[in-house]
């Protein structure tokens, strides 16, 4: 059967899925936001892992254990930040899901959880981003058969309004 697009008003390191995805900077060394959330739940050894993976590009996606998390798995993606829309955000934020997408593929995973990437410290304008997300994901599910049951996590209320309103259409 084909995957499902499902969103999920709350705390994404509560979810009990194959993998939440982390919302990182390039040094993969922790930060605020979503990213100091996963860290702090995970506990320190998500830290000393990523140690090991010499940083992220943006755009690119690696894998950790979950540790201390519900989550066996974190997928660690690095948004791009926004600059006014002319440095390659879209498309650099649409690599994020893809990439993300394709890894969780490669470790046969069946439930992934992503948070809104890029649009909080990284101010990337929520609902262009809602867009990219939505639109990125359905065209890599329609492509790869079946694959994971995908959640949106919504932080706040104005995510919640633009994914609902985007996925009924
Ligand atoms: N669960 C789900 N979503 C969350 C959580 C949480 N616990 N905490 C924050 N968010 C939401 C934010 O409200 C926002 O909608 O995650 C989204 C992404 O925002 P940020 O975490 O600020 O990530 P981003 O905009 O991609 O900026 C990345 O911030 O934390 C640093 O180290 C990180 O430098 C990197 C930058």
């Amino acid at each position: 059967m084909g995957s499902t697009i499902t969103l999920f008003r709350g705390d994404i390191t509560k979810l009990k899925v194959d993998a939440i995805v982390n919302a990182a900077n390039r040094t993969l060394l922790g930060g605020g936001g979503v990213d100091g959330a996963i860290h702090r739940a995970a506990g320190p050894e998500l830290l000393e892992a990523c140690r090991t993976l010499d940083g992220c590009k943006t755009g690119e996606a690696k894998i950790t254990p979950g540790f201390q998390l519900p989550a066996p798995y974190v997928i660690h993606t690095v948004g791009p930040v926004w600059h006014g829309g002319k440095n390659r955000e879209e498309e650099l934020l649409e690599r994020c899901y893809r990439n993300t997408l394709e890894l969780s593929m490669k470790h046969q995973l069946t439930s992934i959880a992503f948070p809104n990437i890029s649009t909080g410290v990284y101010g990337f304008p929520k609902a262009l981003a809602a867009k990219i997300a939505i639109e990125s994901v359905k065209e890599f599910l329609g492509k790869h058969g079946p694959l994971p049951e995908v959640i949106f996590v919504l932080f706040d209320s104005e995510n919640e309004t633009l994914y609902s309103t985007l996925l009924k259409k």
